[in-house]
């Protein structure tokens, strides 16, 4: 869920709806504002449907304006996406007013302790609770801090709390357990948001507020406590996003706007990183120590991040000869994994944020693993539980599918195993040069797809709006590109879709091919990967026997898919495992182009959330 809080001078409304606008890929399924207004009363808007529905029913009936205020766009976990589960939620007496993301564990029992005082309720939402628990507390104690820490303390789960009291305006305060929530220092103003999107227009100020912290803001000051109300220290960082960098400027969705930035996500992921040849990573220095001492890395991650940790894995084991395994982060976290203080857990994550990947990070920690963040979000929590950070520069990705920060990922796994792989002496200095080499060359090859295959890909795409199953097939680094090829058609298309690898096809998943099946097929270079090159050439033979209909990604001038395939899509020549950077292009924009012939909103995909934050 998207979370904004603003007090200061200016009238609160715009403020929060244009930062919930900002907020709406964290959740969109229902939005809603609370404000005080000039005569310190409390008013609330909430609206089932996106963000829109809101706007335009506070334009028809516009709702008292006022200057403190909280907002909240939503991603639903307790109850079904309705006006009456949207939040603000507000206490009984209509005074005080609560928004939240997470989840509150213990919800039925506080619920049964206030039934059995006599409240009643108007949601099924486990935030109403928190609401109307905050209301009696503050009836007891007469003021919003000490009640809000009396509430807090006993909530337990996960959740970023915000709440205000008509009573106090000019007030906000918010708490945070496992769930994000940063403040924007303005000037005669301050914000809260739970991410720094919320308020990047307005200031550039930020300050990331711990776990188990509580924050009050008013227009002139910010105070940060534990649950217990002692005072604790606050990390200062300046946003270097543009605001402008986070909006849709003259392109049709932000997805299509993202996939044209891919070449400048490697490319800025690089920057700064690369200095004669050698892989330089400030954020890695003094940690040689660290890195000497391992013996396996696990990389953990959840949807498209995993995949890059997939392709990650070929290179990390090739360039460190460090074994690495690649799970799913809530899979991980459950089986009791064998980790100790030789093991390096890599986790990647875009927002920084997922609670799955969030809470393996943690388990790793705790049972004495090492722990590395690769992370596209400044301030967020992953990084700030981890011992390092490796940030991939794809600058803010908006659309909920990821694109871009997938190659970015792939960028930084790349430097990290060139790091880590000469600190060992595992990789020579002219072997990482030439790796290097090809990394810098990756921005104008996918570039040069961009221009020459887009149009191409887009209108094929379009030819096939009616398909109801699609199969990608992949070997080597071009398996877990299979894989995501896939995940985008389901993400964006809704279409059923699998992703093999193509080795494993004779051993079950061909008995899906009948006459007319279209399958990608992801294949490697003739000239840099022969062997595989024939073999994954026999794959498409197999299917094309059993009548499938074959969509090649091969290289520009490998002529022996051509008489083999249906549609060849090209890409420019790269070694084996720079090939994923590029091969991964056409599917994203396959997969783009596919859902906008069928006329679906890419950009906010039915029942998903960019930033998933409960398990
Ligand atoms: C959600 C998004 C996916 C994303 C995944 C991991 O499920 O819809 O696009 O890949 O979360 O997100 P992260 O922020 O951890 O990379």
């Amino acid at each position: 869920c998207g979370i904004v809080g603003y007090v200061g001078p200016r009238q609160s409304q715009a403020v929060l709806i244009s930062g919930l606008s900002r907020l709406e890929y964290r959740g969109y399924d229902s939005a809603g504002i609370a404000v005080i207004d000039g005569g310190g009363a409390l008013g609330m808007r909430k609206r089932a449907g996106k963000l829109k529905v809101l706007r335009d029913d506070l334009a028809a009936h516009p709702l008292a304006d006022g200057t403190t205020g909280i907002g909240h766009t939503r991603w639903a976990t307790h109850g079904g996406p309705t006006d009456g589960n949207a939040h603000p939620h507000l206490a009984d007496d209509d005074k005080l007013a609560v928004i939240h993301n997470g989840i509150i564990e213990n919800f039925s029992e506080l619920k049964d302790e206030l039934l059995a005082d006599g409240f009643t309720f108007r949601s099924e939402t486990d935030t109403e609770v928190a609401a109307v628990l905050l209301g009696r507390e503050y009836r007891r104690a007469g003021d919003l801090e000490e009640a809000f820490r009396a509430v807090v303390s006993r909530l337990e789960g996960a959740f970023t709390l915000l709440a205000m009291h008509e009573d106090q305006p000019g007030l906000v305060v918010g708490a945070r357990r496992n769930s994000p929530l940063v403040i924007g220092l303005g000037e005669g103003e301050n914000f809260l948001g739970s991410d720094v999107a919320a308020f990047v227009e307005h200031t550039r100020n930020a300050l990331a507020i711990g776990q188990d912290q509580i924050v009050a803001i008013t227009p002139g000051a910010v105070t940060v406590t534990d649950f217990s109300g002692n005072p604790v220290e606050v990390e200062p960082f300046e946003v270097t996003w543009d605001a402008s960098a986070a909006e849709k400027g003259g392109w049709s969705s932000f997805m299509a706007k993202e996939i044209s930035e891919e070449p400048e996500a490697v490319a800025n992921t690089l920057r700064g990183r690369v200095r004669d040849g050698e892989v330089v990573i400030p954020e890695l220095d003094g940690l040689d120590e660290l890195f000497a001492g391992v013996s396996r890395i696990i990389v953990i991650a959840c949807g498209t991040a995993a995949y890059a940790g997939q392709v990650g894995k070929y290179a990390i084991e090739q360039w460190t000869r460090i074994p690495v395994d690649v799970e799913l982060a809530h899979e991980f976290r459950y089986r009791d994994p064998v980790i100790g203080p030789d093991t390096l857990v890599v986790s990647i994550s875009q927002s920084g944020e997922t609670m799955d990947t969030l809470m393996a990070v943690k388990y790793a920690r705790e049972h004495g693993a090492k722990t590395l963040s690769v992370c596209n979000t400044q301030g967020a929590t992953i990084p700030r539980e981890s011992d390092a950070i490796v940030y991939t520069h794809a600058g803010p990705e908006v659309a909920v599918a990821s694109t871009k920060a997938f190659v970015a990922q792939i960028t930084a796994l790349y430097l990290m195993a060139l790091h880590i792989g000469r600190v060992r002496g595992a990789i020579s200095a002219a072997d990482a040069a030439d790796h290097v080499r090809e990394l810098e060359a990756v921005p104008g090859k996918i570039a040069q797809i961009l221009e020459r295959e887009q149009a191409h890909i887009e209108q094929f795409a379009g030819w096939m709006a009616d398909t109801r199953s699609v199969l990608f097939l992949g070997r080597h680094v071009g398996f877990p590109i299979a894989l995501e090829g896939a995940l985008k058609l389901k993400e964006l298309a809704y279409i059923h879709a699998e992703g093999f690898a193509a080795g494993e096809l004779k051993h079950g998943p061909i008995a899906l091919i009948e006459p007319g099946q279209p399958v990608f097929v992801v294949v490697p270079s003739p000239r840099k990967s022969s062997e595989m090159h024939k073999k994954v050439i026999s794959s498409i033979e197999e299917i094309r026997a059993r009548g499938a209909r074959v969509i090649a990604i091969a290289e520009e001038g490998d002529a022996a898919v051509l008489p083999k395939a249906d549609e060849v899509l090209r890409i420019p020549l790269a070694g084996p495992f720079f090939e994923p950077l590029l091969a991964v292009v056409p599917l994203h924009i396959f997969a783009m182009g596919l859902a906008t012939a069928k006329g679906l909103d890419v950009d906010q995909p039915r029942n998903l959330a960019k930033s998933v934050t409960v398990e």
